[in-house]
């Protein structure tokens, strides 16, 4: 059953010219909370591959736009698309919406974001949590009041709790974790609706 369902959002990928199965924890998370919206300027952070950056920036048109940041190399397939900038940065050096010439703050910030796993549940953890705990660091700087997130994070008590010391940030925060994602990974999405002032 398990493989079926991950043989089934690869090939599907493949056949829709996504670069990730990825795409379609986003599509689901957008589809149900209405994250994106035409015109949206979005920060994504971790976008290598780029599926999350090929679905938004169809979703945001092309008076959209879309800054994709990861520390991998320039993934040179997504040139085609003319409504984003790809930076090669370490999400932890960036202080200041200049740091990715943006004029202003972003509409919705993305995070699919994962550390290199270990296989050692609390290391795991704590290094999702590491990358977390940054990007609701930086959120005050990059969201604009009004804006929405979406965060991935991995399962564990910390988390839980970090998380629930930010719930006052947004109008409303809920938690899912798509069809599409695999049966053995312990990650989950944080979607933060409506960032307060
Ligand atoms: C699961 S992948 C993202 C997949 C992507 N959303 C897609 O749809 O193609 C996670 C990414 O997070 C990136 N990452 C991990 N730590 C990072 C950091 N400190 N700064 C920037 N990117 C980071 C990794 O390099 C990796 O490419």
């Amino acid at each position: 059953m398990t493989f079926k369902v991950q043989d089934y959002y690869f090939k599907k990928a493949k056949k829709e010219n996504y670069l990730a199965r990825s795409v379609y924890k986003l599509e689901e998370i957008d589809k149900k909370f209405k994250i994106l919206k035409k015109d949206n300027l979005v920060l994504d952070l971790g976008y290598y591959p780029g599926s999350w950056t090929q679905y938004t920036s169809k979703r945001v048109g092309v008076r959209g736009h879309v800054v994709a940041v990861d520390i991998q190399d320039i993934n040179k397939s997504l040139s085609n698309l003319l409504n984003i900038q790809v930076f090669q940065k370490d999400v932890f050096e960036i202080r200041d919406i200049k740091d990715l010439n943006l004029a202003t703050k972003v509409d919705v910030l993305l995070s699919d974001m994962a550390p290199n796993t270990t296989g050692i549940k609390s290391v795991d953890q704590a290094r999702s949590l590491d990358l977390v705990v940054k990007i609701f660091e930086i959120m005050p700087t990059f969201l604009k009041k009004g804006g929405n997130t979406v965060v991935k994070i991995f399962e564990g008590p910390d988390a839980q709790t970090f998380l629930k010391s930010q719930k006052h940030l947004f109008q409303k925060m809920e938690y899912l974790r798509p069809k599409s994602t695999r049966s053995v990974s312990k990650e989950f999405f944080v979607i933060g609706i409506g960032l307060k002032a």
